[in-house]
């Protein structure tokens, strides 16, 4: 039998790597941050100095940088070049190029490669990121599409950052996750979408909990 394969997408901050995480290790499965794989990608890219809107410089780049996750979803893990980036790749500077790098179609070849294998090794998965249930993992018996209001998902970034009492701050997440979406959704290879069989799920006024419930009654339903 292949293995169980639970597709979580969606825009930034709605949710889903929280979410991936606890419905994993509520059901025993592996968990896969692809958004990590981008980021560390990312992460290497800035490291040798390359322009990220040099996509030809870019993909040169990507050809020689090796990425490696770990897939348990209570410590997951990841590693560019054989250093342990799992701090650095959550900095601004990252957050700031990851979108440009991801819609380089060299990365996301050898990144989905990457991911599929890791599909492939593992006795069931729970993946997260934006093109899961369309590219990475069409066949998955299980698709949920994440949403929620720009407002809710700044607040919840801005909270994990520890800076949620500022306006300020919220407010500068906002304006970065919006310019993130929208070159995420417009890029030409595998964009930001929701596949035609995905299920949408608005986590704008769900708590965590309330929103892991549900993934795991459809995901006990589903498989
Ligand atoms: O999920 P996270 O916000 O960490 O993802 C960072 C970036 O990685 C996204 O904004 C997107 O540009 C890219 N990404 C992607 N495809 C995925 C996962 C992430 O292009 N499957």
């Amino acid at each position: 039998m292949p293995p169980v394969v639970i597709a979580l997408d969606g825009p930034s901050g709605s949710g889903k790597s929280s979410t991936a995480r606890k419905v994993a290790t509520r059901l025993g499965l592996a968990y896969l941050d692809t958004g990590a794989m981008y980021r560390a990608m990312t992460w290497a890219v800035l490291e040798r100095d390359v322009d990220v809107e040099d996509a030809e410089a870019v993909a040169e780049a990507a050809a020689e940088i090796v990425i490696e996750s770990g897939t348990d979803p209570q410590a997951p893990t990841i590693i560019a070049d054989g250093v342990d980036v799992a701090g650095p790749i959550r900095e601004q500077a990252v957050t700031d190029a990851v979108s440009q790098v991801s819609r380089v179609p060299a990365v996301r070849e050898r990144l989905v490669a990457l991911q599929r294998q890791t599909i492939a090794s593992s006795d069931g998965i729970v993946l997260e990121g934006r093109d899961i249930g369309t590219v990475v993992a069409p066949d998955a018996p299980l698709k949920l599409y994440l949403v929620a209001d720009t407002a809710a998902r700044a607040a919840r970034r801005a909270a994990e950052e520890g800076q949620a009492e500022v306006a300020a701050h919220v407010e500068a997440t906002a304006a970065s996750l919006q310019r993130r979406d929208a070159i995420d959704s417009t890029r030409t290879t595998s964009p930001l979408a929701k596949a035609d069989d995905a299920i949408e799920l608005d986590t704008t006024h769900l708590t965590l909990d309330e929103v892991v419930d549900e993934v795991v009654r459809l995901a006990v339903k589903a498989v």
